[in-house]
């Protein structure tokens, strides 16, 4: 098979993650008969330098005529306080609504190996397998308006959580089918103590679970879910949730596998390509340095064989060598314990390299 890539390297350690990951799907492809064609483009704070831009509409335009994208990272101090206002991560939210990438799946997946480099215990984290359901492209992020404006005399800053019925209803029901292909039991997590918006997405979780008469459903306040994530984590399957919600979350759940250098992610909608990267960020502070774990975006690549492509197999390849680099005790910094060999980025790509077999 013949597939076009888009690939935004963005900033940071993107473009080094992004590098380790073409070279394996290059091997990959080798290994298997395909042809991979990368077409790379600018996005986040390198595309404010070069074009005053963070998403500029070459971008958009060359994601939209690919098979996959895969994106490493945008955002940086650099960008903090940019005269002309623009900020990296407009690049990335832009993408996700251009493409209409409203399903956003982060799993969090144990390896044996690592439950040491986890902050919990190793029976907390032993086999740990969850799927995050982020709603990506409403809710808060884009709710409007946005705004500064003066209130009782004095400067007040303005964002509008909003969520329609339809955006819930279409995320919600990938929730279902999704816990029906897995453990069969959804939880949904909201705020509807508290918020408006939460109660219509509880009252639409309802209607919707008439349909999945099999799928065991629960609802979980967001602060519950927080905590019941670090203390029992392997009591959750699928969890759907939205936007700012999902993305606390899966930050809290990466630490369940040891590092958020690990935890990949696929963005999906119902026409456009799908879209990869990584969980973690740009990670300014170690920039260029070839300390970047370049697993996570490894593992997001290994998501769009599956999801964009349908290769199955290919998929699965890729996670095995991915699973037995890390059981053959192969580590990142952010993921050796003391006295291990630290590994570079370069030095574990060519690890995953070595341990792809059909
Ligand atoms: C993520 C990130 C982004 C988000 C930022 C960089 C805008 O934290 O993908 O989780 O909040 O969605
Ligand atoms: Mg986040």
């Amino acid at each position: 098979m013949n597939k076009t890539i888009t690939v935004l390297p963005g900033d940071g350690i993107g473009l080094e993650v992004v590098k380790a990951t073409t070279v394996v799907l290059d091997k990959l492809a080798e290994l298997y008969g395909h042809q991979f064609e990368y077409k790379y483009a600018d996005i986040g704070g390198s595309a404010i330098d070069k074009y005053e831009d963070p998403l500029p509409p070459e971008t958009v335009e060359s994601c939209k005529n690919s098979d996959g994208v895969l994106l490493g990272a945008v955002g940086g101090p650099k960008w903090d306080n940019h005269p002309s206002g623009l900020r990296p991560e407009q690049g990335l939210l832009g993408i996700r609504k251009a493409l209409q990438l409203f399903a956003n799946l982060r799993p969090v997946t144990g390896h044996e190996s690592l439950t040491d480099s986890s902050s919990l215990k190793k029976e907390v984290v032993d086999n740990v397998d969850l799927m995050i359901l982020r709603e990506l492209t409403g809710g808060i992020y884009f709710g409007k308006p946005q705004e500064r404006r003066q209130m009782d005399g004095e400067e007040a800053a303005l964002d509008t959580m909003v969520y329609k019925k339809s955006e819930i209803a279409r995320i919600v029901r990938q929730g279902f089918e999704m816990a029906k292909l897995r453990r069969q039991k959804l939880t949904s997590v909201d705020k509807a103590n508290v918020l408006e918006s939460s109660r219509l997405w509880r009252e639409t979780v309802e209607e919707i679970k008439q349909d999945y008469p099999d799928v065991e459903l629960e609802h979980m306040l967001v602060d519950n879910a927080a905590m019941q994530i670090i203390r029992d984590p392997k009591q959750f399957d699928v969890v759907v949730t939205g936007n700012m919600f999902g993305d606390i979350l899966s930050d809290a759940a990466s630490m369940l596998t040891g590092s958020l250098g690990m935890l990949p992610s696929a963005s999906i909608g119902e026409q456009a390509p799908g879209l990869y990267e990584p969980v973690h960020g740009s990670a300014p502070d170690i920039e260029g340095q070839g300390k970047a774990n370049p697993l996570a975006m490894i593992s997001s690549s290994a998501m769009m064989l599956k999801y964009s492509f349908g290769m199955l197999e290919e998929a699965e390849t890729l996670d095995r060598a991915v699973s037995d680099v890390l059981s053959a005790g192969h580590r990142t910094g952010d993921i050796a314990k003391e006295g291990e060999t630290i590994l570079s980025t370069d030095e574990m790509t060519e690890k995953v390299i070595e341990a792809l077999k059909k």
